[in-house]
């Protein structure tokens, strides 16, 4: 009886041991049926262009009618799993967010007409989740000081659709012009929106013009107790490197840049510190291998029966 219950504790306890030596527990399990199920390129996010969808989004009310804004920046599926939820606590994306200086919009008020885009994954051409507007470094009113006075802000929208549903994070980033200028682009204000988000993320500044499928970069970035390690890519291919179709046109072009260069930035996330006494992020996400203390408990009181 002893024998065969210790066998049967054993067998119980494979998958924690199993686990245990799981780099990335908490990720790794759903991840990996993602993967199967929506075949996530290496990349860590599904091209739209591949599913009907599209790097350009579809704005209201433009002159000609039918201009487009540039999806430019990609948060990874392959970022941790903290990272893509869409929360403050925990670490998550609107923490992340305020780490380089973004935050939601001032006073919760919503400026100016959605976009939609269309990310192949099934939901077809959907508004953009929210706007996220530069903070200032002031996370009270900075984001109304941007609305007033324009600067930097991105839409953004998240690849879950029912056929594809990756969970990277797509966002259209843009250097706007104050109220007073009705919120047009500044000049090269596309390709800037991107790079002074890459470069508030190195803190060094991003040379826009020199940029090739190539470029590459990484820095640390802090916001409530969390470090973020980033790594960003420019990839070619996803948009054109052109004017033509393009919102603003008639001012966002330099002399050595199209409205837009053609390239995306891809960013990869890690939580690289947490705060000590995270126990919001306890409560909140409890440990995967929660499941398991049930099983444990139940083991337990076998155990006590026995003996
Ligand atoms: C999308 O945004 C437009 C204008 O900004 C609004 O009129 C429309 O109701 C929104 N659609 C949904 C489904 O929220
Ligand atoms: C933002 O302000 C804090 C102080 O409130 C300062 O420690 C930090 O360096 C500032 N960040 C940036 C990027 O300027
Ligand atoms: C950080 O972002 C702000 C606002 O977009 C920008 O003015 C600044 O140049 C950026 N920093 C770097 C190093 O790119
Ligand atoms: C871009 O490259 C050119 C030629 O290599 C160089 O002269 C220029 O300083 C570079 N610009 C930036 C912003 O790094
Ligand atoms: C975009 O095209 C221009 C020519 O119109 C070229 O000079 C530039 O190198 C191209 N940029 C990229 C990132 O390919
Ligand atoms: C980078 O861009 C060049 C054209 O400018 C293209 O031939 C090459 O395939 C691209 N490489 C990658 C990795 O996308
Ligand atoms: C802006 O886009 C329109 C197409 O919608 C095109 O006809 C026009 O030539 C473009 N302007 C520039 C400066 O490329």
């Amino acid at each position: 009886m002893l024998i065969h219950l210790n066998t049967f504790f054993l067998l119980l306890c494979l998958p924690s041991l199993t686990l245990s030596y799981d780099e990335r527990p908490r990720t790794g399990h759903s991840r990996f049926w993602r993967r199967a199920s929506q075949k996530v390129a290496a990349e860590g996010f599904a091209n739209p262009k591949e599913s009907g969808g599209s790097f350009l989004t579809q704005v209201e009310n433009t002159t000609p009618p039918g201009q487009s804004e540039p999806v430019n920046m990609i948060i990874s599926a392959n970022s941790d799993a903290d990272v893509l939820k869409d929360q403050e606590d925990g670490g998550g994306l609107r923490n992340y967010w305020l780490s380089l200086l973004f935050a939601g919009e001032c006073l919760g008020q919503h400026s100016g007409d959605s976009q939609k885009v269309d990310l192949g994954d099934g939901h077809g051409a959907l508004n953009e989740t929210a706007v996220i507007r530069y903070n200032y470094n002031d996370s009270q009113l900075g984001t109304c000081k941007e609305s007033i006075e324009g600067g930097n802000h991105f839409r953004y929208w998240v690849q879950n659709g029912p056929t594809m549903n990756t969970g990277a994070i797509f966002m259209a980033a843009s250097y706007e012009m104050p109220i007073s200028q009705q919120h047009g682009i500044v000049a090269n204000g596309y390709n800037l929106g991107r790079d002074y988000i890459v470069g508030n993320i190195t803190g060094s500044v991003i040379p826009t013009a020199n940029l090739t499928n190539q470029s590459s970069y990484s820095g640390e970035t802090s916001f409530g107790g969390f470090k973020y390690r980033t790594t960003v890519k420019y990839l070619s291919g996803l948009l054109q490197n052109t004017s033509i179709g393009i919102n603003h046109n008639d001012s966002v072009p330099t002399g050595d840049m199209n409205a837009i260069d053609g390239l995306v930035a891809l960013l990869e996330v890690k939580i690289s510190e947490r705060p000590k006494n995270d126990a919001t992020a306890l409560f909140l996400n409890p440990p995967r291998r929660a499941w398991q203390i049930p099983v444990l408990f139940v083991a337990f009181i076998i155990s006590l029966a026995c003996f």
